[in-house]
């Protein structure tokens, strides 16, 4: 089905997924890293739908709140293949997951020492800050002296202490350098940093190494290697688990199986012919796409209803009461009319999901494209379920 019917039958703006290539992408990722979990990090993309083909694939889940455990355990993803990283959380959380079956990792000291006191004698995860980040943006760098997250290498005394005090049991670490890494030797050094300390861990379950493989959001550039960082991964986790065979590894790549798989399809809905800039107004906005607006990423934009027109540079923006609602700055792309529609690729991940109905304008629907043919998968959000 066109676009353009697409459009015409489920109306625009409209999220579509390929659900061909999420399969595809699954098992890549399962054949680089076969003996390990691979927990998807859902709050890339929490589409019920998109998640029973991600469990129909044989991957776990990585949730970091109640809400995200609770939809992994209705879609049906087994206690055991859940793992919860809150940050920040309050007591009622903790113990809301716990009941779920679901272990918890904790953050920091203070919240190890609260954990220990509500929970004693029982299983904890740890996460660690690994002193170094990476990522395309400094929004969602996590490790090193400026990011939030987790204990310090240093710290990890006062971890002993405190679960010896209490009796827990450190049964994991995790850690997570960033979001967006596209170099595999970035996120082999971080890994081997972290097994460093985990040799001081003789309890440990698992070691989970985080999230952040990227993808080539630009044309020239190419997704993270997963192939590639098999090869070089399997054996270094081979190696530790000589020492320690009870250990499971654990990743929890979110945007890297599901990014490519979306596309936001927008229509043309203005064209202003300024003196600096001819901007392209559409139906949609950073309120159905915030990539560009907050972090100033790319994403390819295809004009699908006009691909051989003279190509002219353009700003593709939104309806968005903000100068800062743009999809991209004066970009070459085939000019578009009134009524064209527009592909915004590689929107899978972190696009609904970060969707808000800023200005009360509703969030759009979302639809599979699944070999026997598109089906609705979240109905658009009305006017009425915002004024209700
Ligand atoms: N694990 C943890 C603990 C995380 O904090 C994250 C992402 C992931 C896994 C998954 O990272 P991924 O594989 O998807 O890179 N909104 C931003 C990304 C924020 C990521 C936050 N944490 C964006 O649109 O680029």
């Amino acid at each position: 089905m066109s676009p353009a019917d697409m459009i015409a039958r489920f109306g625009s703006p409209l999220y579509v997924y390929d659900e061909a290539l999420l399969r595809d992408r699954c098992r890549r990722l399962i054949n680089a890293l076969p003996s390990h979990a691979l927990l998807y990090a859902m709050k890339a993309n929490s589409n019920a739908a998109l998640l029973e083909v991600i469990r129909g694939e044989g991957l776990g889940i990585d949730a970091v709140s109640i809400g995200e455990v609770m939809l992994a355990r209705k879609v049906g993803f087994a206690a055991d293949r859940i793992s919860y990283n809150g940050n920040n959380v309050t007591d009622n959380e903790m113990r809301a997951v716990l009941d779920l079956g679901v272990g918890v990792t904790v953050d920091s000291l203070s919240q190890l020492e609260r954990y220990g006191r509500l929970f004693p004698g029982t299983d904890v995860g740890v996460r660690l800050n690994p002193d170094v980040g990476d990522g395309h943006h400094d929004h969602v760098i996590t490790g090193g002296p400026d990011a939030k997250f987790g204990i310090d290498h240093e710290d990890m005394e006062g971890a002993h202490s405190i679960a010896k005090h209490h009796g827990l049991t450190i049964c994991g670490l995790q850690q997570h350098i960033g979001s967006g890494i596209l170099d595999v030797n970035t996120f082999i050094g971080a890994m081997e940093a972290m097994l460093t300390v985990a040799d001081r861990f003789p309890e440990l379950r698992f070691v989970d190494f985080g999230g952040g493989f990227g993808i080539g959001y630009q044309p020239d550039e190419d997704d993270f290697d997963v192939a590639a960082f098999g090869v070089q991964a399997n054996p270094l986790l081979e190696r530790f688990r000589a020492k320690e065979p009870d250990v499971t590894f654990r990743f929890e790549p979110g945007r890297w199986v599901v990014a490519p798989c979306g596309t936001l399809y927008v229509t043309v809905t203005s064209i202003k012919r300024g003196k600096r800039h001819t901007f392209v107004g559409t139906d949609s906005g950073f309120n159905h796409l915030l990539r560009p607006a907050l972090y100033g990423s790319w994403h390819t934009i295809e004009n699908v209803s006009r691909p051989d027109a003279p190509v002219e540079p353009v700003s593709v923006v939104g309806n968005v009461c903000e100068s800062g609602d743009l999809f991209c700055r004066d970009r070459a792309l085939p000019t578009p009319e009134e009524g064209d529609v527009l592909a915004i690729r590689d929107a899978g991940a972190y696009g609904w999901s970060m969707a808000s109905c800023y200005n009360l304008r509703p969030r759009p629907a979302e639809v599979m494209l699944s070999p026997d043919g598109p089906r609705i998968i979240r109905e658009r959000e009305s006017t009425e379920d915002l004024t209700r």
